[in-house]
């Protein structure tokens, strides 16, 4: 009998190594015990090299993937179950198509199985902000149902390449520092961060996106295993919408904005479909605003953005920002003004004496337009059709605010809270009275100054930047 050891419950490579030495040594299947970890005997690289005159046997490339996948399945007879196929590949080279085959059903199942807990892991990771250092980090937890970290963990790095994060898992973790992919052993659950306020948030936006009149409560079971319930924020909210779904479908029927888009005349979605109010959930306080957001399919530039950057501050403000859109930073925080042109901003509010909790900061437009380019995403301008889609938004922003002053930052916020398009430089500084009683006030973007090439010309910049600040704070204070 030969005992293996494998140095890891995920090790393809030592399984090669020694399927290739067994079989160029003729044993069979049934004289071959693999083991993990310690208590075998012998280790995969203690097999002997296979003669040079041995036999060729080409392995089929499906069948390597295959392998590949089913490493991952957390059945303990996997190791086993491909060195048989293995061998048996060698006389049935068309092996891998009888489906009715015992062990390859077994096999092709298994990969399935795979596959549906890498999907899995990228549909219910959900990131949690830690301190750490100067930079914020992003961990997650979650227990999929076979080994599937590492994976899954290059789409994660393709969707937050400019994130720091690791993925906690009891097998493996993943850990992304910007540059390059890490994984160390698994952790048990105490790792993982506890719940924060982004849990609530995730919980609102769960809520306001489920449409009780379409409750089907096995499909949601399903969809989100209950495995993964408990490390998701969103589930705590589940059995609360399942009780409540039957008096809120009715609401809905009662209350005609809410219809869905599609319900629509053709001709009415076909030509203004930016203008169609029932497509958005009417956030009721500026905490549902964000989750609200979240839901937004108002034009096109959610596909692309991590999330939706809702406005920040009191409900009780007298002054609100309007800058133009959440850059790179805004975009993976969720929170406006955050990155390099928020920190200058932050810079002119403290000179101006203007604190920036008493107002309320949000954007012409909720996501981030960019242009990806290699690991960096350039910001690029929002047109005019997103600026009206989203202006939704800031209507509604105001209404929950109703601050007296809304100072735009630069010309896109400027065309949003004035409906028309601005010239920032000849309007700067004089107020605007606004129909709904509020006045607007046009200044610069923070950016408009990072832009400028001189020292000097900055300088002379931040300081006009200031004076305005100050003029539309003393309009408030
Ligand atoms: N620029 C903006 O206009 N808004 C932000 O939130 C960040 C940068």
């Amino acid at each position: 009998m030969s005992l293996i050891r494998l140095e890891s419950e995920t090790d393809f490579e030592g399984w090669r190594r020694a399927a290739r030495a067994l079989r160029a040594a003729g044993v069979p299947p049934d004289r071959v015990v693999w083991k993990v970890g310690d208590g075998a005997e012998l280790f995969a690289e203690d097999l002997p090299v296979p003669p040079v005159d041995a036999p060729v046997f080409a392995t089929p490339r499906a069948f390597v993937e295959l392998a590949q996948d089913l490493v991952l399945h957390r059945d303990g007879e996997r190791f086993d179950l491909l060195y048989r196929l293995l061998r048996r590949l060698e006389d049935e080279p068309n092996l891998l198509k009888i489906v009715t085959d015992y062990e390859v059903a077994k096999a092709l199942a298994m990969k399935k199985a795979v596959g549906k807990a890498a999907y899995q892991m990228k549909q219910y990771v959900r990131f949690r902000k830690v301190e750490d250092g100067d930079e914020p980090a992003y961990v997650a937890w979650i227990e999929p149902a076979h080994r599937v970290a590492a994976k899954a963990a290059p789409f994660f790095v393709e969707r937050f390449a400019n994130m720091r994060w690791s993925i906690l898992t009891p097998d493996a973790c993943a850990h992304w520092d910007g540059e390059g992919l890490a994984f160390t052993p698994g952790l048990p659950r105490e790792h993982a961060p506890g719940p924060d306020v982004l849990e609530d948030l995730w919980r609102s936006y769960f809520s306001s996106t489920f449409n009780p009149a379409r409750l089907k409560v096995k499909a949601m079971t399903s969809q989100m295993p209950k495995r993964l319930w408990r490390n998701l924020p969103e589930a705590a909210v589940i059995p609360r919408l399942i009780e409540q779904a039957a008096a809120r479908a009715e609401t809905m029927v009662q209350t005609p904005h809410t219809e869905p888009q599609r319900r629509l005349p053709r001709r009415e979605r076909v030509e203004a479909p930016v203008s169609v109010p029932g497509d958005s959930v009417v956030p009721a306080s500026v905490e549902e605003v964000w989750p609200a957001v979240q839901a937004c399919r108002r034009c096109d530039l959610w596909r692309n953005a991590t999330q939706g950057v809702a406005g920040k501050g009191p409900a009780t403000a007298r002054l609100m920002f309007v800058g133009e859109q959440p850059g790179d930073q805004e975009d993976l925080a969720g929170e406006p003004f955050v990155g390099p042109a928020g920190q200058l901003f932050d810079r002119a509010l403290a000179e101006a004496g203007l604190p920036r909790t008493e107002t309320y900061v949000t954007n012409a437009v909720k996501h981030f337009k960019f242009e990806p380019r290699g690991k960096r995403r350039l910001h690029r301008k929002p047109d005019g059709g997103e600026i009206k889609a989203c202006r939704w938004w800031l209507e509604h922003e105001r209404k929950l605010v109703k601050p007296r002053l809304i100072v735009a930052l630069g010309a896109t916020a400027g065309q949003s809270v004035l409906g028309r398009p601005v010239s920032v430089m000849k309007e700067r500084g004089s107020p605007v009275p606004l129909e709904d009683g509020s006045t607007a006030f046009l200044t610069v973007h923070p950016s408009y100054m990072l832009r400028l090439p001189e020292q000097s010309d900055r300088d002379r910049a931040y300081g006009m930047f200031v004076e305005d600040l100050r003029a539309a704070w003393s309009l408030v204070a």
